[in-house]
């Protein structure tokens, strides 16, 4: 099975993809109150022990129980399901969890679930007696190619996202690309947007891929295991190389936020009722445009970008909201230093430069070329 080893500050661990590691003993159809008992029985059934499961009240009844089995010395600690819940009234509730569990600074804080569950997890372990040891078991796709990999976690606050947090490694991060059968279409939707912004980044071959996937109706194309492990596998690449290269976001790390100035300020004017993946959607169809009109690409570049958008069916418009108060959110970007506007913006697919000082109308004319 496909591993990929990651060079970090911390030193060298290991991300796995093993398809049917923990997702394969799970039933979706199974009653969920049945598997709700078992978690209850579970979580009372060991009350100390030298580890903590992490995971929300979703993944719980699914996913929970097959791993609590396969640690012999976990607790577990459930989370509301929920962006709402990234706080730090949740990772205080964490540690008193920790504490009850026993868990010391020889133990470890498993996470199993999808960016929330590891962002908060993550800060969780990252503070909790100044650091225990840190694994990511990710269930979402985002999770998978993008918030497991690089060593970011923290938690929202209420003036704005992200505002708290740490560098925090983990030991290992384990994939198990089955667990994305239960995930919601619109939730792997939202994960290929960053896949796909992977592709754009460093790797045309994950482009064409996802191209000969053809069009996405009412559920994700059929793959099969190894298919989709490439997929992630691909995906990951792209991110694994990138914060190898900039670990603490000096510099190259900026790639990664190609489309995401655009898309932060659509969740920032609609009051983050746009999922983050849709609004990354028409950002990258935001960034190509601005690349080609400045010169950069020709403009096969957007056609195509929003060709597979579409294909994969994310929004590629900003719809009713106004240009000017889309404009105003991104000039609050902690990204532009100094009031100056900053971009990732594309040559061509695979090469990706950052661009400051673009003028507004031509932020604006994109933006109206949007609706
Ligand atoms: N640390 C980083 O570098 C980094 C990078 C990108 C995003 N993030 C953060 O990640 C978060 C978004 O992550 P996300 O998109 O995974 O959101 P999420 O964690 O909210 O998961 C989305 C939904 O899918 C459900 N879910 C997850 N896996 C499932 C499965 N296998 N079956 C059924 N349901 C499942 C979750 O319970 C949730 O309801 C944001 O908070 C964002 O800030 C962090
Ligand atoms: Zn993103």
């Amino acid at each position: 099975m496909p591993h990929i080893s990651v060079k970090s500050p911390e030193g060298e661990y290991l991300i796995g993809i093993y398809p049917g590691m923990y997702a394969e003993q799970v039933h979706p159809g199974d009653e969920q109150w049945q598997l709700r008992n078992r978690v209850e029985a579970i979580k009372s059934s060991r009350p100390a022990a030298k580890n903590v499961i992490v995971t929300n009240t979703t993944l719980a009844p699914l996913y929970g129980g097959a791993l609590f089995d396969s640690y012999a010395n976990a607790a577990l600690a459930i989370i509301p399901d929920g962006e709402q819940y990234k706080t730090l009234e949740t990772v205080a509730k964490l540690y008193s969890d920790f504490v009850e569990a026993g868990l010391d600074r020889g133990g470890t804080v498993i996470a199993l679930g999808g960016g929330v569950v590891g962002d908060v997890a993550g800060f969780a372990a990252a503070t909790y007696m100044r650091g225990v040891q840190f694994i990511q078991i990710p269930t979402s796709l985002l999770a998978m190619v993008d918030s497991s990999v690089g060593g970011k976690v923290g938690v929202d606050l209420p003036q704005g996202k992200n505002l708290v947090g740490a560098f925090k490694q983990p030991k290992t991060v384990i994939i198990d690309p089955q667990f994305l059968r239960t995930l919601p279409l619109r939730e792997w939707r939202c994960g290929m947007a960053e896949v796909i912004k992977h592709g754009l980044l460093a790797d045309e071959t994950l482009l064409q891929r996802i191209e000969a996937l053809g069009e996405w109706h009412d559920a994700p194309p059929q793959m099969d295991d190894d298919q989709l492990a490439n997929m992630i596998e691909r995906a990951v690449q792209v991110k694994v190389d990138v914060v190898q290269r900039d670990p603490f976001e000096k510099g190259e790390r900026a790639h990664l936020n190609l489309g995401h100035t655009f898309a932060h300020a659509i969740e920032q004017v609609t009051h983050y009722a746009v999922p983050h993946g849709e609004a990354v959607a028409v950002g990258l169809v935001a960034a190509t445009r601005l690349s080609s009109a400045r010169g950069l690409c020709d403009e096969t570049v957007p056609e195509r970008v929003e060709k597979i958008l579409e294909q994969v069916g994310l929004p590629r418009r900003l719809g009713d909201l106004d240009p000017e108060e889309v404009f105003a959110a991104m000039a609050t970007d902690k990204k532009w230093q100094g009031g100056r506007s900053r971009f990732v913006l594309m040559r061509g697919v695979g090469q990706p430069v950052i661009v400051q000082d673009v003028p507004k109308e031509q932020i604006i004319t994109i933006l109206e070329g949007l609706i």
